[in-house]
């Protein structure tokens, strides 16, 4: 099963994942991150900023989880200025080295498969970052999404358009398709590290760590994977029923044994 780590607060969340990625840079000046948007990831990237003063990061390759299909990346709600916003820019990362899927229009079924072929090229992802959405997505991959699929085109939910509105005037301005990497590709990486935050998110985040493992509920696939982290706050975990057990196994943990 995932690791469970209940943290007081979303900054000793960013901290304790920061430190984790750090270490991978150090380790590997080429370390493949997998990055993802949304605001549940951005205390990991502000932790991560002073902890990488000093640190090579002209080398660290990244890819980030989706797009939307048919925005104009520079849109400063498309992925890849959020991407380029919250951490390329801040990070020092060589932008020529960090991905995003290609959500135009023009020539998108060959999208994925190209997106695909580059992760693959970079030598697989080291640790992927997932936040999870209120109807248990990971990545864009909605409620139905096979364990199986890689990078291609989705539906967006109403539920999703609806709770990422807030970026945009309107929900009509939401955009309809969206390119993600699929469940296949997530569990394709080393390390995965979900984290979630609030009361809202205490449902999706239960059934992804102790609900059947089902595609009704995509964030489930990390049940499959050998080395999944989960981190969430009081309120996220607060639906969860062997916190207790969580607790006490994240207490005595072997010091070797890392996130
Ligand atoms: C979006 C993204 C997901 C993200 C989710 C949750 O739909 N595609 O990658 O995990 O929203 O967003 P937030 O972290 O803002 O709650």
């Amino acid at each position: 099963m995932a690791e469970i780590v209940i943290v007081r607060d979303k900054a000793e969340a960013g901290a304790l994942v920061a430190d984790e990625i750090a270490g991978l840079i150090r380790a590997d000046p080429e370390a493949v991150l997998g990055l993802a948007t949304g605001s549940t990831p951005l205390p990991v990237y502000e932790a991560l900023r002073p902890r990488l003063q000093g640190v090579d990061v002209s080398r660290v390759r990244g890819f980030a989880l989706d797009e939307y299909v048919g925005i104009d990346p520079a849109h400063p709600e498309s992925y890849r200025s959020v991407i380029t916003r919250e951490v390329v820019e801040p990070l020092g990362l060589d932008p020529s080295r960090i991905r995003t899927p290609d959500g135009s229009p023009e020539g998108i079924e060959h999208h994925g498969d190209e997106y695909e072929a580059a992760i693959v090229e970079a030598g697989g992802i080291d640790l992927q970052i997932l936040g999870i959405g209120t109807d248990g997505h990971i990545g864009f991959n909605e409620p139905g999404s096979s364990f199986a699929s890689i990078t291609r085109v989705k539906t967006l939910t109403e539920q999703t358009r609806r709770d990422n509105a807030r970026f945009f005037d309107s929900i009509e301005d939401v955009p309809m398709h969206c390119i993600t990497q699929g469940l296949g590709t997530i569990l394709r990486a080393r390390h995965l590290v979900l984290l979630a935050f609030g009361e809202g998110k205490a449902a999706a985040v239960a059934g992804a760590v102790e609900g059947p493992v089902t595609a009704s509920l995509p964030g489930s696939a990390i049940q499959l994977h050998p080395h999944a982290t989960v981190v969430v706050d009081e309120a996220a975990a607060s639906h969860l029923t062997r916190a207790g057990y969580y607790r006490y196994a994240y207490a005595n943990k072997p010091d070797w044994q890392g996130l």
